[in-house]
């Protein structure tokens, strides 16, 4: 598939079949987020693959009761890891790890969208409640729940801004 198909054809996918995602397309969501650029190749970024289904109902309870995401066979919470990004002081943690995270969540989406599995980034949720779902070490700071599965339904694309309106050209 072209990179361009993929960041065109992509949509936000909510509802998902019953039907479990094989070992090799998880091993490729892997390789889409280890692979995505880093602020000094450091990394600072940590994927938690949830199977669960009664953590998956927690992560949903948590996420302001957005229930679809249980539905998923897999869950995805992408977090940002302060320690990994310490040296990089305050414009590390207030912007590198937030972009470490979010491009690697990126990568995700369209990969998944290749494998033809439908994805959705979820950023409403209470964070401290994630983290203690997970149990996660203190350095980690959960920033985005995708959940991941077969699509069940075709969204139309969202509108999207006019060029003119987010792309200013200086020549
Ligand atoms: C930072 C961020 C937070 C989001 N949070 C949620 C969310 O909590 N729940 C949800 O259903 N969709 C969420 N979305 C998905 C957007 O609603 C979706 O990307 C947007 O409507 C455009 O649709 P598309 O992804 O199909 O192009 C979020 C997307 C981003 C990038």
């Amino acid at each position: 598939m072209d990179v361009k198909d993929a960041i065109l054809g992509r949509r936000s996918i909510r509802r998902y079949a019953d039907k479990p995602i094989p070992d090799s397309a998880v091993a490729s969501l892997i390789e889409a987020v280890r692979w995505a650029p880093s602020s000094g190749n450091l990394q600072a970024r940590k994927f938690y693959f949830v199977f669960n289904n009664d953590t998956k109902t927690r992560l949903a309870v948590l996420a302001l009761n957005q229930m679809f995401i249980a539905t998923a066979p897999l869950v995805v919470v992408a977090c940002a890891d302060y320690e990994k990004i310490a040296d990089y002081g305050n414009r590390g943690k207030t912007l590198y790890v937030i972009q470490d995270v979010a491009c690697a969540a990126e990568n995700l989406l369209l990969e998944a969208y290749e494998l033809g599995l439908g994805s959705v980034w979820v950023g409403a949720f209470d964070a401290s409640g994630v983290a203690n779902a997970l149990n996660l070490p203190e350095n980690l700071m959960p920033m985005a729940i995708i959940p991941v599965g077969y699509g069940a339904h075709h969204p139309k694309a969202p509108e999207r801004e006019a060029k003119e309106a987010i792309v200013t050209i200086l020549r």
